[in-house]
């Protein structure tokens, strides 16, 4: 079976790119890989978070993960701060990574830009997600557009150590959805959906209520033309509420555009707030149940154990191959 492993970060409400993008996928994976999914806690703390804040965030995560349907008689479902390897990988491959290479990153730059200095942190993220990756010899990882470069990284890293020392990581792949790839804010169709945009209206997150969803929706941003046509570049608002549409309700753009030829964007976005409240009432209510629960407690520590298992194989291995410890 091949082995799956994607994470999020805990560091805000999980939206509707997050679960059409990745989270979706995790759900169709685990029928037939073996899966491991993390809170990437790590990861969040390169940029300040509040750290009450980030404890809950982490089981907000964690729950939401089993709302959608993540299975942990299937799924391995862990914290990565639980696991140490995370860190001790992410330093080994430090050592193997490029200053320049890393200086590149588009996510590196556009969270630097403006900023005086920025955490080193935020440099060697992707290096810290390569080890994610890298200590479960990875084969698929389920991630949004956005990740792509990262996964590239990811797989010049072990390409990098196997080549020139010896095959020690297995080369991963990243999955990306047709539809639902990249989700872009309702506010402004020209940039992602993002748990940091300040505008909240820009975002569907899992947790809202059906009155937030009617009107972060009914606000969406389209175009003054009054078809429903799937255009991304001249018409990017219509076509991202069309991708929402058709993801949710399995139904195909074209199907779509033909139910909706002659009406106007009004009974459109009316029937897509029922769609999108319909698909996210069944995750909130079993959210509900989870969040506060021992069970999920019990889930991750379990998790942790499995993950760790796994994890200090390949750590010992990459030790081996680089002569570290005894
Ligand atoms: P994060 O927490 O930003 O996002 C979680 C997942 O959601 C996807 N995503 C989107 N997909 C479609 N449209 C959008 N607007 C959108 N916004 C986010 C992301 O691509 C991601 O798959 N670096 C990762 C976390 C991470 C990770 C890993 C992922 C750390 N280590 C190892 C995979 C494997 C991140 O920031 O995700």
């Amino acid at each position: 079976m091949k082995r799956v492993f994607s994470g999020v970060q805990p560091t805000g409400n999980i939206h509707l790119g997050n679960y059409l993008g990745a989270l979706r996928q995790f759900v169709e994976l685990q029928e037939d890989h073996e899966c491991i999914y993390c809170i990437v806690d790590e990861h969040a703390i390169t940029v300040p978070q509040d750290p009450k804040a980030l404890r809950e965030h982490i089981l907000d995560v964690a729950s939401l993960y089993l709302a959608i349907g993540v299975d942990p008689k299937k799924s391995i479902v862990f914290v990565q701060s639980d696991v140490p390897a995370h860190a001790e990988l992410s330093w080994i491959l430090t050592c193997n990574a490029y200053t320049g290479e890393l200086f590149r990153m588009t996510q590196f730059k556009s969270k630097s830009q403006n900023k005086e200095s920025a955490p080193a942190g935020l440099l060697m993220y992707p290096v810290l997600m390569a080890a994610d990756i890298l200590l479960y010899d990875t084969d698929v990882v389920p991630v949004g557009n956005d990740q792509k470069q990262h996964i590239e990284l990811a797989r010049d890293l072990a390409i990098r150590v196997n080549n020139t020392r010896k095959k020690t990581f297995v080369v991963p792949e990243g999955r990306f959805m047709k539809e639902g790839a990249r989700i872009m804010a309702l506010d402004d169709p020209t940039q992602k959906m993002s748990k940091s945009a300040p505008n909240v209206h820009s975002r569907i997150s899992l947790l809202d209520d059906a009155n937030k969803i009617k009107k972060s929706i009914m606000k969406a941003t389209t175009d003054s033309e009054g078809v429903i046509r799937f255009d991304v570049e001249n018409k990017p608002g219509v076509s991202n509420l069309l991708n929402i549409y058709s993801v949710l309700s399995g139904k195909t753009i074209e199907e779509l555009e033909a139910a909706y030829e002659g009406k106007g964007y009004g009974d459109f976005k009316k029937d897509l707030v029922q769609v999108t409240a319909e698909a996210l009432a069944p995750i909130q209510a079993r959210y509900e149940e989870i969040r506060h629960s021992q069970e999920l407690l019990d889930i991750l520590k379990d998790g942790a154990e499995r993950a760790n298992a796994i994890a200090v194989r390949t750590l010992q291995r990459a030790k081996n191959t680089f002569g570290l410890g005894l």
